[in-house]
């Protein structure tokens, strides 16, 4: 089965069992300051998860394009990847384990067609100290799906050293059984939530299970032992607590979260021992072995590591919130990306000018009726990371001289690595990959010094949204959340209804707003739009939410730049009264409900953000 086949394959499925179809939300979250990317399928869904309701309704799937910085090391390992996509299924408060485990085994064994002789899980074990039983009920009817395909699954506690040919299903502690953006129940934030998970592995095979760089290599294996073996190819997680500053404490609904990777399903489904010779990857990793004349099996790493980047380059580049190369957040890492893939390529022996850009086509070609803004935003995508390539490309080779003269220590400073950086444009994990060639560190803590007092890093970087974590929804967010609203209704009234929102961000402190207008805001301007919007608070408006049809929705008039994402019901946030109509916009929430509580309304700043657009900046005191 073609990759395209399966997503489909299981969004039918799913859509079956009564679920609604939602498209994947931006991989760039909005109103999120806790993150700089959608890691998960279930990132934009936390507030429904929580409780608030779902205009879709409690039965939601999707395939969630997913970015995770923090696996840029795994990418190499055959089976990781930066960029992929997450199927994805939830039930808000409705199913629980039954329907999810039976589900998803019909799908794995049924609709895709796999081995349930090949088929791994393992279940939590419990844990008295957080207030948490062990799984007997997943146990269960996992057991009972096993016997019912002709098998004997017998049940281990997992403990090492550990006998595999006994097991079927396994225990685990919360070390693997536990889900939570954060991880494990010990490095939750109160107020995060997550539970116990099943997760499903493929077995590859004995014949292949040991990874020639794996440190498992002469060590036993089981599910979770990362030798190779065995493939996670997805995870059901029984989202049924939050945290609080006493333990956990049960969630208003028991939620169903399940995710698995699109790219190892493929895998799994096509029967390859690695991601980048699934059709999602193939005609890329081919074209990388035609440009270098090199094999990919011969020296996988770095046609791994720049296929990887590649993808989530052009995938972030082209998202409808858009973000260029930078040094700053978002761009930061999409700068990274590109030179890493094209440091990879010289180790290939690549030659071609601009050669990383002229595969964009094929990135789309891939993905063709599934995700078409790929394709039309090729040529700009295209130019955008030919740009950045021509950069480096002029100072990547003077680089690596510089670095080579570096040999006689045996510990590369934080000042050395920081000026590769400012010079020559070596972000810092090339420095530290050609340092570990040589048998060389580096001084990391140091580089980071540097780099912080030079304010590249930008403060959100610094207080940590590269790690992820928990979405915010403080009441600060949530004000500002509301204050968007009433700026795009004041900028229009304003400037003219030639205003659209294009994109908004918002942390604990400010509200990012970007907007088309082709010329800068005088003074006045945006004086009247502060005084439109202070004006609207004082007259302490109630904020009111209906849900309607995307098209009655359309029909009052309400705007809805993002409103694509929420199927077919949507909610519609109206501020106003009787005799005031401020605002109405198709949203997800979350709101204050009266206006009176958002205090005094400021633009601190406005300037361009790119041709035609407009950003402010703004803040409530
Ligand atoms: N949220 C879980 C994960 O990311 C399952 O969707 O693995």
């Amino acid at each position: 089965m073609r990759a395209q086949e399966i997503r489909q394959a299981y969004l039918d499925f799913f859509q079956r069992q009564g679920h609604t179809v939602l498209p994947s939300a931006s991989l760039l979250p909005e109103n999120d300051p806790s993150t700089l990317f959608t890691s998960s399928g279930m990132q934009p869904l936390v507030p429904y998860l929580m409780g608030e309701k779902h205009p879709a309704g409690v039965r939601l799937a999707n395939s969630q394009l997913c970015f995770r910085a923090g696996d840029i090391n795994e990418v190499g390992d055959s089976r990781h990847n930066t960029f992929f996509e997450m199927l994805g299924n939830w039930s808000l408060g409705d199913y629980f384990k039954k329907e999810q485990i039976s589900w998803l085994w019909q799908f794995l064994t049924e609709i895709i067609g796999l081995d349930p002789r090949r088929l791994y899980v393992t279940v939590f074990r419990g844990n008295e100290s957080i207030g948490v039983e062990r799984d007997e009920t997943a146990r269960e009817i996992w057991q009972e799906l096993f016997r019912q395909a002709g098998l004997a699954p017998k049940v281990l506690d997992y403990s090492s050293p550990i006998n595999l040919d006994e097991g079927r299903i396994f225990f685990y502690g919360e070390e693997k059984n536990w889900w939570s953006r954060s991880g494990a129940p010990d490095k939750m934030p109160v107020g995060e939530i997550g539970g116990p998970d099943s997760e499903v592995f493929y077995d590859l095979g004995a014949d292949r299970k040991k990874h020639e760089n794996s440190r498992w290599r002469d060590k036993p294996c089981h599910p979770n032992c990362d030798c190779g073996r065995f493939l996670e190819i997805g995870n059901s997680v029984f989202i049924e607590f939050i945290k609080t500053a006493d333990g956990f404490a049960p969630l208003r609904q028991k939620n169903v979260d399940f995710g698995g990777g699109l790219e190892r399903l493929a895998m799994a489904a096509q029967d390859l021992d690695n991601v980048f010779a699934t059709d999602l990857f193939w005609p890329l990793t081919q074209a990388v072995e035609d440009l270098s004349g090199r094999k990919y099996q011969e020296n996988r790493l770095p046609f791994e590591i720049i296929v990887d980047h590649l993808k989530a380059a052009v995938f972030i580049l082209s998202d409808p919130l858009g973000v260029k190369p930078s040094n700053l957040d978002q761009g930061y890492i999409v700068r990274r990306l590109i030179r890493r893939a094209l440091r990879y390529g010289r180790v290939l022996g690549i030659q071609k000018k601009l050669w990383l850009s002229s595969l964009t086509p094929l990135v789309g070609k891939i993905y063709e009726n599934s995700y078409d803004y790929i394709n039309q935003q090729a040529s700009d995508t295209g130019q955008i990371l030919a740009a950045e390539e021509e950069k480096f490309s002029r100072t990547l080779a003077r680089g690596l001289t510089e670095f080579s003269k570096l040999s006689g220590t045996e510990r590369v400073s934080g000042q050395a690595a920081f000026n590769l950086f400012q010079s020559y444009g070596f972000p810092l994990e090339i420095t530290t990959e050609l340092a570990a060639e040589k048998g060389l560190s580096v001084d990391e803590e140091g580089f980071r010094q540097k780099f912080r007092e030079h304010q590249l890093l930008s403060r959100s970087a610094a207080a940590g949204k590269f790690k992820g974590g928990l979405a915010d929804h403080s009441e600060m967010t949530t004000k500002l959340h509301t204050a968007a609203h009433l700026t795009l209704a004041a900028l229009r009234q304003v400037l003219g209804q030639h205003v659209l929102q294009k994109g908004s961000n918002i942390t604990t402190e400010r509200l990012r707003f970007d907007f088309s207008h082709p010329e800068k805001m005088s003074p006045e301007q945006i004086k009247q739009v502060e005084d439109l919007v202070n004006g609207w608070i004082k007259a302490d408006l109630p904020v009111k939410c209906e849900e309607m049809t995307l098209e009655n929705a359309r029909a009052t008039g309400a705007m809805g730049v993002f409103a694509s994402r929420y199927g077919d019901k949507v909610k519609v946030y109206s501020i106003g009264n009787e005799i005031i109509s401020a605002s109405k916009e198709i949203c997800g929430g979350p709101h204050i409900v009266q206006t009176g509580q958002l205090g005094v309304f400021k633009i601190i700043k406005e300037e361009s953000s790119s041709a035609g657009i407009r950003r402010l900046k703004a803040v409530l005191n």
